[in-house]
């Protein structure tokens, strides 16, 4: 999806979106941290949001996160076109963190390459270091990923 259908609009979060920000997050078990609304990008259709994510700024980095489309909007490409953008307005190292093959293979046509925790910046390695080391012990396919140079 190059340009979204009439209809959508991506816009920037307001502090009264973040309700349905949280719920969408929260309903997903993603990352509760840092969910500030000047970090999101929000697509509405018919005044409803149906689609979020965030850049989380670090020293030296940015962290790609709480992407989430509404169940039944699915598969139409939004959550590319919300990260897309997201990839668009960052300005330094963009990283992620994923669970599993298919949003590995997601993030990877997107242009995220997997790297090793051992080999990004200590900030990050703090940020990751609770849900790497419980990934580890629970063996689940924890993926941290970088986005090749713009
Ligand atoms: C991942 C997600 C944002 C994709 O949004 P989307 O609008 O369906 O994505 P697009 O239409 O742009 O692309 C479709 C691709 O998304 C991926 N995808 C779709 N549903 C998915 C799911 N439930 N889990 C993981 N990946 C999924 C697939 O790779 C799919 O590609 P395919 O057609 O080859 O199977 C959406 O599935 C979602 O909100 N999942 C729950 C929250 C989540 O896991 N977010 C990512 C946190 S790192």
């Amino acid at each position: 999806m190059t340009e979204l259908p009439r209809e959508y609009r991506l816009r920037q979060a307001t502090s009264q979106d973040m309700g349905v920000i949280r719920w969408l997050v929260l309903k997903e078990f993603l990352d509760p941290t840092q969910l500030r609304s000047q970090q999101f990008w929000v697509i509405e259709l018919k005044g409803q949001i149906i689609a979020c994510g965030q850049l989380r700024t670090f020293a030296q980095a940015q962290e790609l996160g709480s992407i989430v489309v509404q169940k039944s909007y699915r598969n139409q490409g939004l959550g590319t076109y919300v990260t897309q953008h997201l990839i668009d307005i960052s300005n330094y190292p963009l990283y992620l963190e994923c669970l599993g093959n298919q949003l590995k293979n997601f993030y990877q046509r997107i242009g995220f390459v997997e790297v090793d925790f051992e080999t990004i910046s200590p900030e990050l390695q703090q940020k990751f270091r609770v849900t790497s080391t419980l990934a580890n012990w629970l063996r689940l396919p924890l993926y941290i990923m970088v986005l090749k140079k713009k």
